[in-house]
């Protein structure tokens, strides 16, 4: 049937029906807000770069977690700056480590936040790669090792699920297997499956603090914004090694990879809007460009519609607190 008979402007006449048909949620329980802990701060910090987000001193963390708990967000990703960094990224799996810290004081005061960890070393080196170097480059063996002392270390505070960040190969399985050997099998793992090397991640190494540390960039072992069908195969690699939960990242210049992956895989799909994307919004929202609560609203639906179940986002407390 055609116009005049068929006519979808029907469906739009009135707000009700438009909900009525609506084919895409955006809802709190859907947004993950990260959350960046400074363990040399006395007070909250703000990151020029991401304005409205801190990095938070452990006292700072308590009214920032009040906050949250307000707004609705139900579920965090957290990252950790250490006060030492070494070639080691000791401090990435210390006993007493600003993560390590920060489960147990959230676990203890606020504990109905799901808790998710970020399993990397990036910002616990000295020399800021996300894995152990030697004199031939990268110590893979080593740097699986590593990840999974982190994990365990996170698993046994409090953590829910552990989000290993690097794209070192094998590190699903590596994980999976050391948290499941400990006891650890309800411990889920969220991995950065699909992370391209991407330049929309520069705010967030001024907020993680592994800006000075780090010149050169992880083209070695991020994926080539060139690339998808070697996207969905390392996203499959994760699946066969036991992730629970499949990422990509960043978000909005990889709808097209979101789309694909829904169709590929039955896991639940997890998009990182980063910080290069959020920093964009709120510098034109700050020179009178763009409403900023709509445009978060429509990249964020975009990202769900694209096939995202839930969606990291700096947004995710002001969108929470603006609905
Ligand atoms: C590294 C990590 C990065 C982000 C999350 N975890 C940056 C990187 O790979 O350099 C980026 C997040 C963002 O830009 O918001 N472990």
């Amino acid at each position: 049937m055609e116009f005049p008979t068929t006519r979808l402007q029907r469906y739009r006449q009135k707000p009700q029906v438009r909900q009525l048909v609506s084919e895409t949620s955006l809802e709190a329980h859907q947004l993950i807000q990260p959350l960046f802990v400074h363990e040399g701060l006395i007070e909250k910090r703000p990151i020029p770069a991401l304005p409205g987000i801190y990095q938070h001193s452990f006292q700072s963390l308590m009214p920032e977690l009040e906050r949250l708990a307000e707004s609705g967000v139900q579920s965090l990703l957290l990252f950790g700056v250490p006060k030492e960094k070494d070639e080691l990224g000791s401090e990435a799996m210390a006993e007493e480590g600003v993560i390590q810290r920060t489960l147990e004081l959230i676990r203890q005061n606020f504990p109905d936040f799901l808790l998710i960890t970020d399993c990397c070393l990036c910002g616990y080196t000295s020399h800021g790669h996300c894995s152990l170097m030697n004199n031939k480059g990268m110590d893979h063996a080593g740097t699986l090792e590593s990840l999974k002392s982190i994990a365990l270390s996170h698993a046994s505070r409090g953590a829910d699920l552990i989000a290993p960040s690097g794209m070192i190969d094998g590190m699903v399985g590596a994980i999976r297997q050391a948290l499941d050997a400990a006891g650890y099998s309800e411990k889920g793992i969220m991995s950065y499956s699909v992370k391209y090397a991407s330049h929309f991640y520069g705010p967030f190494r001024e907020a993680a603090g592994s800006k000075d540390a780090f010149k050169g960039d992880r083209k070695h072992h991020q994926l080539s914004y060139t690339q998808k069908r070697e996207a969905i195969r390392e996203a499959l690699l994760d699946v066969s090694e036991g992730a629970d939960f499949l990422m990509v990242k960043p978000a909005l210049p990889y709808l097209d990879i979101i789309q694909q992956l829904r169709q590929t895989t039955l896991l639940p799909i997890v998009a990182y809007q980063v910080s290069g994307e959020y920093a964009m919004i709120k510098a034109a929202a700050a020179s009178g460009m763009l409403d900023e609560h709509l445009a978060f609203e429509e990249t964020l639906t975009s990202i769900r519609r694209a096939g995202a179940d839930l969606i990291i986002t700096y947004y995710a407390e002001q969108w929470c607190q603006s609905c």
